[in-house]
């Protein structure tokens, strides 16, 4: 058994009237990049919160590295980090300043060469000596997570962290997620997109109506996914009609091959309907 750096559970919080989290459960394996999958509103930010010691939960329990996020908040804060939905770096400031002054805060030591390796894992070097202000979307954000880092810590949030990105600077962010997860931090990091959590996590939790509705690798979520098909897409229609046809007998090549991946919707709906029929058999 690997050592659990996360354990949620029975976690409730309510908006008021508005129930969004009703029964979270899950655990996080210690040095593993764990991803929590769900669609916009669904509560992902609201758990950050919790976990992050920023809000306070109704019900159920979060203990991150043997610490209660709702009593002992100062030692969970201690082994945390926590990188928003929002860039939280300053404007006017260059990254190398950005990074120094939060290097100055925690007190670092060989402040000058611990700079230069953040920015190297950035891979801001080149912009290191420009204002942020210059910076495009996904050069602030990874400036973000390298100050997030710097105080080494056990456990790192990421809200979204390639959303609004374009393909570029994604990419970019998924190469740095997985060098981080190499570092022996625990990457705990939110998505609304299934390819993303395919590709970076070691397990995924699907958050869905305040609860987790499937959990666990990439490769068992896949098991219960809906099936995975190959399109082919021909330029006319006349083709396509007689494609299967043409390709067997007249060996008619596709003139593009797409993956059809399913969609979080089709996931929900997939699990929703497996749901129901366990239902039915055991009213049966
Ligand atoms: N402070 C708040 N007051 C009232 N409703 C809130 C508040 N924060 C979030 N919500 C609502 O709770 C739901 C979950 O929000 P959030 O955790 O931000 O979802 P996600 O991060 O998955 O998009 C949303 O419907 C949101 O509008
Ligand atoms: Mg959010």
């Amino acid at each position: 058994m690997s050592e659990k750096i996360i354990e949620v559970s029975g976690l409730q919080k309510s908006y008021k009237e508005k129930h969004i989290l009703k029964d979270v459960n899950f655990t996080i394996d210690k040095g593993s990049i764990f991803a929590l999958l769900g669609s916009n509103g669904a509560g992902k930010t609201t758990i950050i919160k919790i976990l992050s010691t920023l809000l306070k939960p109704d019900g159920g329990s979060a203990i991150i590295n043997g610490f209660d996020v709702a009593t002992e908040g100062n030692n969970v804060r201690e082994c945390i980090s926590l990188t928003g939905q929002f860039v939280a770096v300053d404007e006017v400031l260059t990254g190398r300043e950005n990074l120094t002054l939060i290097g100055q805060l925690k007190r670092l030591p060989n402040l000058k060469s611990t700079v230069n390796e953040w920015l190297s894992f950035s891979r801001l070097e080149d912009e290191a000596n420009r204002k942020v202000s210059t910076y495009s979307g996904g050069m602030r954000r990874r400036l973000d997570i390298a100050m997030s880092l710097m105080g080494k810590p056990d456990v790192l949030f990421l809200d979204e962290p390639t959303t609004g990105l374009d393909p570029q600077n994604r990419i970019a962010m998924w190469d740095l997620v997985k060098d981080l997860a190499k570092t022996g931090t625990t990457v705990f990091l939110t998505t609304q997109y299934l390819e993303e959590a395919e590709y970076l996590a070691d397990n995924i939790a699907i958050l869905h109506g305040g609860k987790i509705i499937a959990e666990g690798t990439p490769k068992d979520l896949k098991e219960i996914m809906p099936e995975r098909g190959v399109r082919l897409i021909f330029d006319s229609e006349l083709k396509a009609n007689s494609a299967i046809k043409l390709l067997t007998e007249n060996g008619v090549s596709a003139d593009r091959i797409e993956q059809n991946l399913p969609s979080l919707e089709d996931v929900f709906l997939t699990l929703i309907d497996e749901k129901k029929e366990r239902n039915q058999h055991e009213k049966i």
